[in-house]
């Protein structure tokens, strides 16, 4: 995913877009760049890291201007280059455009301009938008945006600037994030807060086709049709301490330890008097009570919560919960049943994925509930209604505190249809809340004992395969631990429902091979543990979680963490962390870039 910012205002651009493009490194890039506007538009473009501009610019003390763009690119089409890199120029270089997303017919509309004389320097869909703007700009900049708005397909996020139009800055989006912060005396855009929060946390969030039209002193927003728009300023609450790392070695470690607070911030405000309340969500009981069936769709980490949340309200109340990966669910053809809800689970709310779903779900007017922690992100934007988890900015690419807050939103939402479908009575409804108000000490009582699990992940660098294995919610988080281990130590592992590994993988085992099995569940507490001994007698090394109940597993385990006893339905919140803190220190133990791991970023807007 790529990263946008731009600044106008008083001060010296050059320096504020390098220290707003660090803010957002943690998306994932391979090559950066600035253009600053004096007199005329300067580039300056760099392949691999900031530093590169840095040296390039003198920190931005060498290029001079109060107007510009910057970009860090996650490339999609092109290899990392600095040619390729943006901003991108017309021939002239008096129109730069910095751009997130994908242009679906960029090679369409680059045949056009070719055929209309324009030439082509890079491999990038991007440098279509600069041509296209130098082709439809007669001196209004609104009106040629406008024109290419409507030519383009994809997904977008453009910074503009015009030679022509000193002291304006330009942007539009579809798709793609992009908020416009405001100050005093000067004006932003960027992909996401981070990078303008040291400057201001006054924000608007710009909808699908509008555009922004900023100066040092004012923010100007128009409709597709050129109409001047009125928009609504927010305010971004969180601090930049909340997007630092606070002490620790990584954002990772610490998301890891902030997902107590996490899960208090989610569910606390959402007890009042001892009942669940979501009016937030603006559902309303009578569509909880009316409907047939249950859809959860989501990638990777959220899809795992969607498995883990099915096994959960499939138990506590009388709806079939079909899970899907969002990769999947919109090429198949569902038969979709007209009285369900689908729940859409998005940490970024920017996956590419889900957010075409959420369209293909909503395309059959069948509401959607979107599962979101990012505010203003485009799924919490297009969905019905939005299921907000308050766990900060995420910053590593890895999620941990976003699952975990994910999590906990299906069990409100689970309790709260049980309750009001009449399938749990008050006695029982009260007592899951109880328990369900004890889980964020429970995962600090586990945390407190990351040092057993640190010395076991060190015995581990070297690994070159791993099983990870559960059954039911178990199952589920043994996907969530398989996927943590190998995002961030590229170590292979695969996740099976234990019941399954008879079935043709069991094959693989070998003398050593760490097996790794969840064991939670009560009542498949005894069919998973055969399951691993059917590993052990194969020359498995059997590393094991579970709770205190079970300490019987000593006689059969390699390596047993604890979690404290908790109601079953919610056990995923606590034995994914000690698998969270195993991934984690296993990737340390070999160096890994743990935050930014290679190939990935952290939100995935590309098909
Ligand atoms: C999780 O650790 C991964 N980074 C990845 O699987 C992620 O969960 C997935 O891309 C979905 O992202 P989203 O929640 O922002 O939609």
């Amino acid at each position: 995913m790529c990263g946008i910012v731009g600044f106008v205002g008083k001060q010296q651009t050059a320096p504020i877009l390098l220290d707003g493009l660090s803010k957002l490194e943690y998306r994932g890039y391979d090559s950066a760049g600035i253009a600053v506007f004096n007199d005329k538009i300067e580039i300056v473009k760099t392949k691999g890291k900031l530093q590169g501009l840095r040296d390039l610019t003198a920190d931005g003390t060498n290029i001079s201007g109060s107007l510009g763009i910057g970009h860090t690119r996650w490339a999609t089409h092109g290899e990392p280059t600095v040619t390729n890199a943006h901003p991108h120029t017309n021939k002239e270089v008096n129109i730069a455009v910095v751009h997130n997303g994908i242009i679906e017919n960029y090679q369409i509309l680059r045949e056009k301009m070719i055929g209309r004389g324009y030439e082509f320097v890079s491999e990038t869909d991007t440098e279509v938008i600069a041509h296209m703007l130098d082709y439809y700009y007669e001196g209004d900049p609104i009106k040629a945006i406008i024109k290419i708005m409507h030519r383009v397909k994809g997904s977008y996020a453009f910074g503009i600037i015009f030679e022509s139009h000193p002291g304006e800055l330009y942007a539009v989006r579809k798709d793609s994030p992009l908020v416009v912060g405001t100050s005093e005396d000067a004006n932003y855009i960027a992909s996401d807060a981070p990078a303008i929060l040291k400057y201001t946390r006054d924000v608007y969030f710009i909808n699908n086709f509008e555009i922004a039209k900023l100066t040092e002193k004012c923010c100007e927003f128009f409709n597709e049709d050129g109409e001047l728009i009125e928009k609504e300023l927010s305010r971004i609450e969180w601090d930049m301490e909340a997007a630092e790392k606070g002490g620790y070695e990584h954002f990772m470690l610490k998301e890891i330890y902030e997902q107590p607070k996490v899960l208090s911030d989610t569910i606390s405000p959402r007890i009042v008097n001892g009942c669940i309340t979501l009016d937030e969500l603006e559902l309303g009981s009578d569509l909880l009570k009316k409907i047939n069936r249950l859809y959860i769709i989501g990638c990777g980490s959220a899809y795992h919560v969607g498995v883990a949340a099915k096994y959960m309200i499939e138990e506590l109340t009388d709806i079939p919960v079909e899970v899907d990966l969002a990769s999947e669910f919109r090429y198949r053809n569902p038969k979709m049943d007209k009285n369900s809800l689908a729940i859409i689970i998005s940490q970024s709310g920017e996956t590419a994925d889900s957010l075409a779903a959420l369209r293909d779900i909503k395309g059959r007017d069948i509401p959607v509930l979107a599962i979101v922690n990012v505010v203003g992100s485009s799924i919490a934007r297009e969905a019905t209604s939005v299921f907000y988890t308050w766990a900060g900015p995420e910053i590593s690419v890895a999620t941990t505190k976003a699952y975990s807050a994910q999590l906990v939103s299906c069990y409100l939402l689970g309790i709260q249809l049980a309750f009001v479908r009449g399938c749990i009575d008050i006695n029982e409804y009260q007592s899951l809340i109880v328990d369900l108000q004890k889980l964020p000490e429970a995962i600090k009582e586990i945390l407190g004992n990351k040092e057993r699990i640190q010395w076991f992940a060190s015995k581990y660098a070297a690994a070159k395969d791993m099983f990870f294995i559960g059954r039911g919610i178990d199952y589920a988080v043994s996907m969530e631990g398989s996927l943590k281990l190998k995002e961030i130590s590229y170590i292979h592992s695969e996740a099976y429902a234990a019941g399954e590994l008879k079935h043709g993988s069991i094959s693989l085992i070998e003398d050593g091979t760490l097996c790794v099995a969840v064991a939670t569940q009560p009542s498949i507490y005894d069919k998973t543990i055969s399951n691993v001994v059917e590993v052990k007698s194969r020359g498995g090394y059997i590393f094991v979680v579970t709770n205190k109940e079970h300490i019987d597993i000593e006689d059969t385990a390699d390596f047993v963490v604890y979690v404290p006893v908790c109601n079953p339905l919610f056990a995923a919140s606590l034995s994914v962390i000690p698998l969270q803190l195993f991934g984690y220190y296993v990737a340390v133990a070999k160096g890994c870039d743990v935050d930014k791991p290679r190939n990935l970023a952290k939100s995935v807007t590309v098909e």
